[in-house]
């Protein structure tokens, strides 16, 4: 595995890799990684001849300055992590290689970012948009590897790719829980260890939503419910709790066609976010 951090360095590889016929996979990430990220990875080296990493903690995504500051950078040991899976290169662009000091585009995706996340973290998917499109530029990538634990970023992203004719496929890979039915993400790592006992309540809520909603009870008593239950459990607020189609992302007050339900809540000082497909008819 080789660690790149120049644009110009990485361009000569892939340039190199697709003459002689080679695809390229690339999973995107900003680091602190987890089995969540590794089974991305995992798919990747499964689909495409050459893999490519990449760790980039994208500034224009965070809405809080202290989100930001607080965003576990743990370089080595990601290179550690992924040492034994082999892949070809980990890229981790230095910042002006994304930003020059004169950037000025921003990509803006309507629709599937409006609410949810886009509603309460204003400028998130803009961010979002602009880093992946340009990250799957840079690394030429034939295929492109994102969890479904962040589903209206893969939304988000679908769109992008669609709209502005990049080459790049999408897989869409399950979301990875631990035992518990935490869904894994970077940020668990701040959680401390009583709130890592109640964070779980998070995937037990979808479930049991969900399940009510399937058996045919009305969307806003499963909603109004999962929500009490989240506050009586201990979590100090919940950002939202919806029922959304798929993949429109459109609110649905009825289960009437396919969707989703997604949460977003506080423990902790650390924001969690998860996702469930709900069964219809
Ligand atoms: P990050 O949160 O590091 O996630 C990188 C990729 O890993 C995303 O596609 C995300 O959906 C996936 N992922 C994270 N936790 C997962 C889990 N438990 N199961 C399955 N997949 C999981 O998402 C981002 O970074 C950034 O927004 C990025 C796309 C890199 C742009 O900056």
């Amino acid at each position: 595995m080789k660690i790149i951090r120049r644009k110009s360095e990485l361009r000569d590889l892939t340039k190199n890799w697709h003459q002689t016929g080679d695809t390229i996979g690339v999973v995107l990430t900003m680091g602190a990684l987890h089995d969540g990220h590794l089974s991305l990875v995992k798919a990747a080296l499964s689909r495409a001849d050459r893999v490519i990493v990449t760790i980039f903690v994208n500034p224009r995504q965070f809405n809080n300055p202290e989100d930001l500051a607080k965003y576990p950078k743990t370089e080595d040991s990601d290179a550690r992590i992924l040492g034994p899976l082999e892949i070809d290169v980990l890229y981790i662009p230095e910042p002006e290689e994304i930003y020059p000091t004169d950037f000025s585009t921003t990509i803006s995706v309507s629709g599937v970012s409006a609410g949810l996340c886009g509603g309460d973290r204003p400028g998130h998917f803009d961010g979002v948009a602009t880093v992946v499109t340009k990250l799957l530029l840079q690394t030429d990538a034939d295929f492109t590897f994102f969890g479904e634990k962040d589903f209206q970023q893969l939304q988000v992203v679908r769109r992008v790719v669609a709209d502005l004719d990049l080459k790049t496929e999408i897989v869409a890979c399950p979301t990875v829980r631990e035992d518990a039915g935490l869904a894994m993400a970077s940020r668990n790592l701040r959680l401390e260890p009583q709130a890592r006992n109640v964070a779980p309540g998070l995937g037990r809520a979808l479930d049991d939503a969900a399940n009510a909603i399937a058996r045919g009870e009305s969307v806003a008593q499963a909603l109004d419910t999962a929500r009490q239950t989240l506050r009586a459990a201990g979590f100090d607020a919940v950002d939202y709790f919806e029922l959304r189609g798929d993949p429109d992302l459109q609110p649905l007050m009825s289960a009437d066609r396919p969707g989703r339900l997604f949460v977003a809540a506080w423990l902790n000082g650390v924001r969690l976010i998860d996702n469930l497909p709900v069964k219809v008819g």
